[in-house]
């Protein structure tokens, strides 16, 4: 294998790191799953408009390649390799409460966090037969879910092509075809294996075998953060009951994306900020400055419709559940305040 000389017109952190030096040393690696350097580093060979542009074949990955990976995950997470890993999703440590009760701003919240399988490849070298194997697994747990969390397992294989797209536009499902997850083998054998539960409001859902093998997640109308991240542990809890996820005390949970490592939350809102998406600048300085990331609505990549904006925290790593949905709230908090300032000029 050569130097990926394409990486040099990119700006990912993976074309920063990834120095001849670093690919010198790592070229000939792999992990017991036979991941390769080439497969960590071809999402981003391909697409060199990635931010990041590095993914994982298995735990091991993080190891094996902690050379290019570590600096990766240190500068997206503002973290130190040393660092332990806390979790905590007490809720009652969650000072959260509506930032915008007259319901101005924000339209929905959603919480989410990934989780693997351990022990299981994941999904960008995954066979077949163990990816369906997951399915099966994780929807006969989902069956036996009872109160608010009950539900119902929709397999995207089965699904007619217009419950798709409803449940797509209205924010509840993931899209197909994603090119960063393409390139790097996510997308294989697409549809089969992948599906949708969800409870009868699709205020719990969970996904299964998208980027990761699942993603829980919490949502709902409005700005209540409390009540989704309520429901969000009581899901997490139920399934950790049944399933041993893959967790490494430095890393957290395991992750495809180095992006998702730690605690592997999103935490977000749609929020309707017309002045300052007029003031990109300002926009931009107060995300920076709180550590919150700027989406459009259409999930990651899409463009920002009618004003809204999905604004949700960028560190998942270092910090703690709780932590990650508070420098949300924060966030949400400085922009509104922001967003109401230049109503009045
Ligand atoms: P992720 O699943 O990693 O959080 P995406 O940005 O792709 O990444 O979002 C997935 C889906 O969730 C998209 O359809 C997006 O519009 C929807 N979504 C994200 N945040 C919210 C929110 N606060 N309210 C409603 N839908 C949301
Ligand atoms: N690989 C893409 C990039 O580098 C996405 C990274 C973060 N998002 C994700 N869904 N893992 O830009």
């Amino acid at each position: 294998m050569k130097f990926p000389k394409p990486l040099e017109n990119s700006n990912s952190l993976l074309a920063k790191y990834l120095t001849k030096a670093v690919f010198e040393q790592l070229k000939d690696k792999k992990t017991t799953n036979n991941f390769t350097l080439k497969d960590v580093i071809k999402s981003g060979v391909k697409n060199l408009d990635s931010g990041i542009g590095a993914y994982a074949g298995d735990e091991e990955t993080y190891t094996i390649f902690a050379t290019l990976l570590d600096k990766i995950i240190e500068e997206y997470h503002d973290f130190k390799k040393e660092d332990l890993q806390q979790s905590n999703l007490n809720t009652d440590d969650l000072f959260a409460p509506n930032p915008d009760a007259e319901g101005n701003y924000i339209i929905s919240t959603r919480i989410r966090v990934a989780r693997n399988i351990k022990g299981i490849p994941l999904g960008t070298i995954i066979s077949k037969k163990q990816r369906n194997e997951i399915e099966k697994q994780v929807s006969t747990i989902l069956k036996s879910l009872k109160g608010e969390l009950a539900g119902k397992y929709y397999a995207l294989n089965n699904m007619r092509k217009e419950e798709k797209e409803a449940l797509i536009s209205n924010h509840f499902l993931f899209q197909s075809g994603d090119r960063f997850l393409e390139a790097a083998g996510l997308n294989r054998d697409w549809p089969n294996g992948r599906g949708i539960f969800h409870n009868n409001d699709k205020t719990f859902l969970l996904w299964i075998n998208e980027e990761d093998h699942l993603r829980i997640i919490s949502m709902q109308q409005g700005g209540d953060i409390k009540e989704v991240f309520v429901r969000l542990v009581k899901a997490i809890e139920k399934m950790q009951q049944k399933i041993d996820f893959a967790y490494h005390k430095h890393l957290g949970y395991i992750t495809t994306c180095p992006t998702n490592l730690g605690t592997a939350m999103r935490a977000s809102v749609h929020i309707k900020l017309p002045n300052l998406g007029k003031n990109k600048e300002i926009f931009q300085d107060i995300a920076k400055k709180y550590n919150v990331q700027i989406r459009g609505i259409d999930g990651e990549h899409s463009k920002s419709k009618g004003s809204i904006y999905d604004i949700s925290n960028k560190r998942r790593l270092g910090i703690s559940e709780v932590q990650c949905v508070q420098d949300m709230y924060r966030g949400v908090i400085a922009l509104i305040k922001k967003e109401k300032e230049l109503e009045r000029n």
